[in-house]
């Protein structure tokens, strides 16, 4: 079947891809069957052919059937869910009938705007409720038709358990990062969120991570789910990863290193915890680079804010706490920093997978004390990866698009021809993107709540400590930033 009627393509992406997501078998979305409007709204999208995960699940999933399915970071899961959820919904039927549920709102916001984009031409209703915003407008938008409800599971359960949101004929349940969503913290939300919806339903998990715990769901809620499992190895070939050892107050200092010499087209930065979120962005702010940072803790209408302006590119660098680690997909991010190192294997996979969306390149560049050294070593074992040692200098082509390369040259040969003055500063060594006026930039880096006496609560804690060893836990908030 051929589409026809005009519509708008947009720009083709012409950066190198690898076979995670290349290694097709050669379907095409017109071997679908899908409805034509759908068509149209995927090819706007800029989705020329399926990627492998999307070959394996859209027939599948568009005969009714439960699905569990693996693919790595960044290969077109979304879509893969998204596309038959969206072709199955009777848009004559004014009822909920799919259900995506997602582990964080940023997510949740990200995955409602895919639905929106691929189902632009159909006349799909689509709701996103989230924690963090107002009931009574949820609860005002389900007066109106609601077919495809995106969101958190606190919030669904919530307007379900009150009889708001009516799930008795949803026929369709998605779970994006179904590991974490079956986490313990969210296991019995999601039990009692899948007790509103009928019998005979449609279970789909998608994740790039399925530890055991996901297999007592398996038995339990699923029917024969065709399991999809595309990941032979673990990390994606287009993601170059180096560690720095480091001692934790030089970690500040070897981060402006960094800067000053890799080509960040847009970076996030990995703390462990919402505390060393701020105070980094404070520092980073300091040096004279544009940053942003968003975490848990965060009022969601700042945190939508950061969301949204670091997508729109207002910003080159955020730092973030796990919020941000999983699904986020903003393609200009070619640079990972875990300033803190992670504890486990799956957030490593899923923080690193922020840079080289769809199969292009990126870096992951962990700093590691020593402290971190047995996470780091174990962490390599668990995903049959090797993370080398960060070299003098790093090859831009392992990380940055061939067209962005040529165009900072072609700007440092301008300036060298030019007597225009050079720029100079931390802006001007971080190229790609337009500069960002510090005071733009200190819109979220500046409202830090923490009072600036970092050091000297620092010293004061190891006064009272006797001692510099912080004891284990997520944050480590104590250590010093040099
Ligand atoms: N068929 C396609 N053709 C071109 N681009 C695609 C296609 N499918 C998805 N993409 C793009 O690939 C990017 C990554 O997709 P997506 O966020 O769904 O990945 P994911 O597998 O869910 O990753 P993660 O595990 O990190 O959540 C998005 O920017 C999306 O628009
Ligand atoms: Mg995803």
């Amino acid at each position: 079947m051929a589409i026809t009627a005009p519509f708008q393509r947009p720009p083709k992406d012409l950066r190198p891809q690898t076979e995670d997501v290349t290694a097709t078998k050669g379907n095409d979305f017109e071997d679908y069957f899908l409805k034509r409007e759908l068509l149209m709204g995927i090819f706007e999208a800029g989705f020329e052919r399926p990627s492998p995960i999307q070959e394996e699940s859209i027939p599948i999933a568009l005969s009714g059937r439960d699905i569990l399915a693996r693919a790595k970071n960044g290969t077109g899961k979304t879509a893969a869910y998204v596309i038959p959820a969206l072709e199955r919904i009777n848009t004559k039927k004014d009822k909920i009938q799919a259900v995506l549920l997602v582990p964080t709102r940023e997510l949740a916001l990200q995955t409602s705007q895919v639905a929106k984009t691929l189902g632009k031409h159909l006349s799909v209703e689509i709701m996103v409720s989230t924690g963090g915003t107002s009931l009574r407008d949820d609860i005002m938008r389900l007066d109106q038709p609601v077919q495809m409800l995106v969101g958190t599971p606190g919030r669904i359960l919530d307007l379900a358990g009150k009889g708001i949101a009516d799930l008795s004929q949803c026929t369709a349940f998605v779970m994006d990062e179904a590991d974490k969503l079956l986490s313990p913290e969210f296991t019995p939300v999601v039990e009692q969120l899948l007790s509103h919806l009928p019998k005979e339903r449609q279970v789909m998990l998608f994740s790039a991570t399925f530890p055991l715990i996901v297999k007592d769901f398996k038995d339990k809620h699923m029917v024969k789910p065709y399991e999809v499992n595309l990941m032979d190895e673990l990390t994606l070939r287009g993601v170059t990863q180096y560690y720095a050892f480091v001692e934790e107050r030089q970690k500040v200092h070897c981060l402006n290193t960094l800067f000053s010499k890799l080509q960040v087209n847009q970076s996030i930065i990995f703390c462990n915890s919402t505390n060393r979120v701020e105070l980094l962005a404070k520092k980073i702010t300091e040096l004279g680079y544009s940053c942003f940072y968003s975490h848990a803790k965060m009022l969601q209408a700042h945190r939508n804010r950061v969301f949204h302006d670091f997508r729109q590119g207002a910003t080159r660098n955020l730092v973030c706490s796990d919020l941000l680690t999983r699904g986020i997909d903003i393609q200009a991010v070619n640079v990972v920093i875990n300033f803190d190192f992670p504890k486990n294997a799956e957030t490593y996979l899923h923080r690193i997978g922020r840079s080289g969306r769809f199969g292009h390149m990126g870096l992951a560049i962990n700093l590691i004390t020593y402290e971190d050294r047995f996470n780091l070593y174990r962490i390599e074992q668990e995903l049959g990866t090797e993370v080398q040692p960060i070299p003098a200098t790093i090859d831009k082509r392992l990380y940055v698009a061939p067209s962005l390369i040529e165009e900072a040259e072609q700007r440092e040969r301008e300036a060298a021809a030019s007597d225009a003055p050079v720029p100079k500063g931390p802006q001007a060594m971080q190229q790609g993107l337009p500069s960002i006026p510090p005071t733009q930039a200190a819109m979220h880096a500046v409202p830090i709540t923490q009072n600036d006496n970092f050091t000297k609560s620092v010293q004061h804690r190891r006064g009272r400590r006797g001692g510099n060893r912080e004891k284990g836990g997520q944050g480590g908030e104590g250590r010093q930033m040099a």
